[in-house]
Order: structure tokens, then sequence, then C-alpha cells
């Protein structure tokens, strides 16, 4: 199984995220493609798509639902699944999850994910929320998800 793992990112988190998320999906087998939306990737050909994007100023980075609008007949026939990295989920309350959900209907509302992830950001060294071990055990429950 071949799985393009397609991330944006403004300084580097969201991209780290995306490593070791394929990282986990690599020790269960699986052939993975990270590849930054910049590059414009092409979804055809893999057999799943997971997009990964942190909420900046209130939305989340145009390029994912940009990517997820282009593309949708291809990815809409495989398995899918999206993440986010926000500054709000410092805090993981269903209140702050609820309101990332609210913004990660830019791309929700266009595909229905098989999993949706939603991790804490990083703004700088000081002030780092991502949670390893929420991230780790995602992307093994993603494993079953997107067969
Ligand atoms: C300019 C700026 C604006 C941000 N706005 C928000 C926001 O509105 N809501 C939020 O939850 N996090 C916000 N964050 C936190 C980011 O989601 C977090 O830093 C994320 O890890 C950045 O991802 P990146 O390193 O891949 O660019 C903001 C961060 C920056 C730098």
């Amino acid at each position: 199984m071949k799985v393009l793992i397609a991330y944006t990112t403004k300084k580097g988190s969201t991209r780290e995220v995306a490593e070791k998320i394929g990282k986990v999906l690599e020790s269960e087998g699986i052939e993975v493609q990270l590849s930054d939306l910049k590059d414009k990737p092409e979804p055809d050909g893999y057999d799943a798509t997971i997009i990964g994007a942190p909420v900046i100023m209130g939305n989340i980075l145009h390029r994912a639902p940009r990517f997820v609008k282009k593309h949708l007949k291809t990815l809409e026939q495989k398995p899918f699944a999206c993440f986010a990295l926000g500054g709000m989920l410092a805090e993981d309350t269903s209140d702050n999850r609820e309101k990332m959900l609210v913004i990660l209907s830019k791309i929700t509302g266009l595909i229905k994910p098989a999993a949706i992830g939603l991790f804490g950001g990083k703004y700088d060294d000081d002030r780092d929320y991502r949670n390893w071990d929420k991230i780790s055990s995602w992307a093994d429950e993603l494993v079953e998800k997107i067969q």
C-alpha cells in the first residue's frame, strides 16, 4: 500500500508531525510519500491520501482546502484523512476541539475523512504543544482506517 502524506506549513512544525505520522505508517509496512503542497503533489497513483495543515489567524492554511478542491474527484475514490495543528489545542478540551473542527470544515465540508487528527501546535521552542504520544497513537489507529 502506498500513501501520500501532503502537508502545508509556515514554520515547519506541521512537516515534523507529517514525518512522524509517516514513520508510524512505514513501521506498519506502508510505503509513504511525504510532500509539501507547495510542490503540487498529484494524489492519483496512491491508495490513500492524508492532508495536514496548521490553523493560522483563525483559518486552516489555504493550500490544504485548495488542494482538496482541485483533486476532489481523485480523493473521493480512495481513503482520505486529515490532521490539523492549532495553538488553541495547547488545552485539549472538547470546546477547543469543536472550534478546530469548525475551522477544518473548509476541508471536511468537501470530503468526509476516514479520520481527523487535531493536535496542539508549536509557536516556538518554549511553546511547543505537540503531544507526540497522541500523534503516534492517531497514526497507529489510522493504519486500519485507510485500508
Ligand atoms: C501568525 C500565527 C497565527 C496563528 N494563529 C492561530 C490561530 O488562529 N489559532 C490557533 O489555534 N493557532 C494559531 N497559531 C498557532 C499555529 O497553529 C501553530 O504554531 C502551528 O504549529 C504552526 O504550524 P507550522 O509550524 O507548520 O507553520 C498561529 C501561529 C502563528 C505563527
